[in-house]
């Protein structure tokens, strides 16, 4: 983090020093809201948790070397105290922001493969100038503070990632943090039940990236994606568009290799470059055409777009993370969240490195958030199961799961209903054989992750010998 004295924090976020004898004292490690990540120089920042308060964690912070604690009320060590810590948490990193040395802000969002693509991206970019990029999936109103925080002054690029659960989110973020260049990937169904009002409201919530661009900035914008280009004339700023059936930035010849990693020739204006993507899923070639856009809108050549693309690779757990067992199963993790797009280029990849011979189990969760259409989706994802010529499912969860089982069985899926994890996990213990591939994908909060680690794992379960 750039340095800031204590006094210099308090201006900045409104607050009253506290317990702090030094106004003096700097900040010049990032500021972090859990204790055990604290560097010597650090900023603590107390947060109400669901499960605990940051607050109980002041003085271990301070201990662990801590400059200050930023907090609701005193906590008996040096602290600044504020009335809103998440507010301050924003003007916080407005005003590192402004101390940096200008650097070009992107923002990007979508409905589905931000967290991919920032990885991307994030790999490109590196190629070209010093870049920090949104950590994990860090993507609202206290992740993307965090991330700012970890920008200091040699930091020419930042990447933030930016998820929207309604309209206004976008427009408090890009008001902490206004960006240059914006890139919408996609508008699908992910959290449209807590938007309301279907994709419309969707697309009207994302837009808000593009419209606080400024003139001399860049938007760029997913041509193969109506929703998305209907935002062109909210911007301001010049657009470059991209994708696989139009776009200025083109994917052409696209293959998947047996398993099932693509590759794609990158075009733009007469030039072209050959990517062989590291990952798994034809999803990707969206993802990573999109990270060419923006690299190449920043100055970067095809070849150089395309070279970087090459040689990346999945920085962030939970998507389509694919493990080799030494006993010829194949699993995939792609249980960090589940919506109906995901959905269908999870179980496309799935068939797609089965290439044909081998058994493919797809363990799926229910998808939450869904609103009204909800059980018409689960209904669909059964279908899905089966149009994609998957042998086997597992459908875990309650009602809706019952509802992906029962379309799965229609279309003649081997199929079982478990009730939960736990259950799933026992279910595999005897159900996975040789030369399996199974997919393990749910919302989040059905906590398929943990099985699928586990299951990568398999000495831990005693699933091999
Ligand atoms: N371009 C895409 N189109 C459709 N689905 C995608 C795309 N890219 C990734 N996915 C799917 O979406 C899942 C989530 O990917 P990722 O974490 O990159 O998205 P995200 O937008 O960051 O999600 P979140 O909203 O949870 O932060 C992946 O596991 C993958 O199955
Ligand atoms: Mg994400």
């Amino acid at each position: 983090m750039v340095p800031m004295t204590l006094q210099e924090i308090a201006e900045a976020v409104g607050g009253a020093p506290h317990d702090a004898p030094d106004p003096g004292a700097v900040v010049d490690r990032p500021g972090v809201i859990d204790s055990r990540l604290v560097e010597p120089g650090a900023l603590f920042i107390a947060l109400p948790g669901e499960h605990t308060d940051g607050h109980r964690f002041a003085e271990a912070a301070v201990r662990a070397g801590a400059t200050a604690v930023l907090a609701a009320r005193p906590v008996g060590v040096p602290a600044i105290v504020v009335p809103d810590v998440q507010d301050a948490m924003g003007a916080l990193a407005r005003a590192v922001l402004d101390r940096l040395k200008a650097p070009t802000v992107i923002g990007l969002t979508g409905s589905a493969g931000k967290t991919s693509t920032k990885d991307l991206l994030a790999q490109v970019l590196e190629t070209m100038d010093t870049t920090v990029a949104t950590p994990l999936s860090f993507n609202g109103e206290i992740g993307l503070p965090l991330t700012v925080f970890r920008a200091d002054e040699s930091t020419r690029l930042l990447v933030l990632e930016m998820g929207s659960r309604g309209a206004g989110h976008i427009k408090y973020l890009t008001g902490i943090v206004p960006p240059k260049v914006g890139l919408v990937l996609n508008v699908g169904t992910a959290h449209v039940g807590e938007f309301g009002g279907g994709k419309e409201s969707i697309a009207v919530a994302k837009g808000e990236l593009v419209e606080a661009l400024p003139v001399d900035g860049l938007a760029v914008l997913n041509a193969d994606d109506p929703y998305v280009m209907s935002m062109a004339p909210r911007t301001v700023a010049p657009v470059l568009t991209f994708g696989a059936r139009a776009g200025d930035v083109r994917a052409v010849d696209i293959e998947l290799d047996g398993a099932g990693r693509p590759s794609f020739t990158l075009t733009y204006r007469g030039e072209s470059a050959p990517v062989k993507l590291g990952l798994y899923g034809a999803h990707h070639v969206s993802n990573a055409t999109a990270a060419a856009a923006v690299a190449i809108g920043l100055g970067a050549s095809v070849r150089q777009a395309a070279e970087a693309l090459t040689g990346a690779r999945q920085l962030t757990p939970g998507r389509m993370d694919v493990t080799e067992r030494p006993d010829g199963v194949t699993v995939i993790n792609d249980a960090f969240n589940a919506n109906p797009e995901s959905m269908a280029v999870a179980l496309s990849a799935l068939t797609a490195m089965a290439g044909g011979g081998r058994r493919t189990v797809a363990v799926l969760g229910e998808m939450r958030e869904l609103g009204e259409e909800s059980d018409a989706h689960h209904a669909e994802l059964g279908r899905m199961v089966a149009r994609n010529g998957v042998t086997d499912l597992i459908a875990v969860g309650g009602a809706e799961a019952a509802l992906v089982h029962a379309s799965a069985v229609d279309g003649g899926v081997t199929a079982t209903l478990v009730p939960d994890r736990d259950a799933a996990l026992d279910l595999l213990l005897t159900y996975l054989k040789p030369g399996d591939v199974v997919l393990v994908k749910g919302s989040h909060s059905v906590g398929l992750e943990d099985a699928a680690m586990r299951l990568a794992k398999p000495d831990a379960m005693g699933l091999t010998g």
